[in-house]
């Protein structure tokens, strides 16, 4: 069994590990994606996205059903989000490097949500951080080079009015204990908490609402986002809407090997702000690594590419998965040293980076094209 409230949004427990995920994931409903399932995104999509191929997307709810309606021309839309609580971390792009690719493959629609009441309610954060961090981490999102005619960014205070109405009737069939057991709330937390869950359930139907026809709507996130949309599967067929589909993401360990990466500790992770020596600096100084203590032993019995921080981050970045593949062998099979593997990641992280700060200054002066309003949608 879970033990409880392992994984929450608000928290994921240090002992939690790679092996625990396929438990988890299906203690709490999901389904883990098979061979079937991944030759049918392959069919769909074109190919098959490294983050599948790796297992970082590994389980799923009613995947299939909404690629069976695809493929009878019925067409869906993405939505996804983001918690603006602080700078954001290399882990946080996971959801939406991936989300860019299902969107580009299937040219749907994307909705955004900006969960900046949520961190309101949850953290002591002043609106006026919390208004510079939503800012910021659009732009970070945006910079990954989404399409504007089909990018909606729905900030929830600057979209209070629509949420709110919509919001009240999902809350209307969400009960206290519902909530306290699903995300371990006690009586003690404030009542912002209890209700938070109704909002970031809306735009999986929000699409639906405006149009007045059902739109299928999936999901993709990390583990730790899967207890709101259980409750949403729960409630809007309730409201007449389909239950939304969604694909799920282990997360990336953090610098020193587990847990996830944290907005709390810099140490943690990479930022996308980080300058180059910083980066450097983590990976050499912080970065778990997956080889031996001595370069002998290294040459003689390799690495573990597998626990290794520098080469997941590499792999994550390297579109290239055959590229990506001969770098785990050489590394396995010690040609590859450890310091070396972690300026092969430097390289790759510097140049992600440049890539998304080349496209920062356009998307800051275009922010508006992006934004969610409800005619964009009739
Ligand atoms: P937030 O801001 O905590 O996280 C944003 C997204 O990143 C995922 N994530 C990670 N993925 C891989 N490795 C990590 N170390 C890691 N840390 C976080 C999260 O699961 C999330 O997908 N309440 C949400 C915002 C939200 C949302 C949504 C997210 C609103 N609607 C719909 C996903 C789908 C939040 O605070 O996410």
């Amino acid at each position: 069994m879970t033990d409880e409230h392992e994984i929450t949004p608000w928290n994921v427990s240090d002992t939690f590990q790679e092996a625990q995920y396929e438990r988890v994931a299906t203690e709490f409903g999901a389904k883990i994606i098979d061979e079937p399932l991944k030759y049918e995104i392959k069919e769909l999509a074109g190919d098959l996205h490294r983050f599948i191929q790796y297992g970082i997307f590994f389980a799923h709810r009613d995947l299939d059903l909404l690629l069976d309606g695809y493929r009878k021309g019925r067409k869906f839309y993405l939505y996804t989000g983001r918690g603006p609580s602080g700078k954001m971390h290399l882990g946080h792009l996971i959801p939406f490097i991936f989300t860019k690719w299902l969107q580009e493959r299937f040219n749907v629609d994307l909705v955004i949500q900006i969960t900046d009441d949520e961190k309101f309610i949850f953290r002591d954060s002043s609106r006026e951080d919390l208004d510079r961090f939503t800012r910021e981490n659009i732009v970070d999102i945006l910079s990954l080079g989404f399409k504007p005619e089909k990018t909606h960014v729905l900030i929830d205070t600057k979209n209070s009015g629509l949420l709110y109405n919509y919001g009240i009737q999902v809350a209307k069939h969400i009960t206290a204990s519902t909530v306290k057991s699903v995300f371990g709330l006690k009586d003690s937390d404030n009542i912002g908490k209890f209700f938070f869950t109704s909002i970031q359930s809306v735009p999986a139907f929000i699409v639906s609402a405006i149009t007045g026809h059902n739109v299928p709507c999936l999901i993709p996130y990390a583990i730790d986002q899967d207890p709101h949309f259980k409750i949403s599967r729960d409630i809007l067929p309730k409201l007449g809407y389909d239950k939304p589909a969604s694909i799920i993401s282990k997360f990336i360990p953090s610098l020193k090997g587990t847990g996830k990466m944290s907005s709390s500790d810099e140490n943690s992770g990479i930022y996308l702000d980080d300058e180059n020596r910083t980066i450097k600096k983590k990976l050499m100084k912080y970065a778990f690594s997956g080889g031996r203590d001595t370069m002998e032993e290294q040459r003689k019995f390799g690495a573990n590419p597998d626990v290794d921080f520098a080469f997941n981050t590499y792999r994550m970045l390297e579109p290239d998965v055959a590229t990506a593949s001969k770098i785990y062998n050489e590394y396995k099979s010690g040609q590859i040293l450890s310091g070396e593997m972690k300026m092969i990641a430097y390289e790759k992280i510097v140049d992600f980076f440049e890539a998304l700060n080349s496209r920062r200054d356009s998307v800051s002066k275009n922010m508006e094209d992006y934004m969610f309003s409800p005619d964009r949608f009739l």
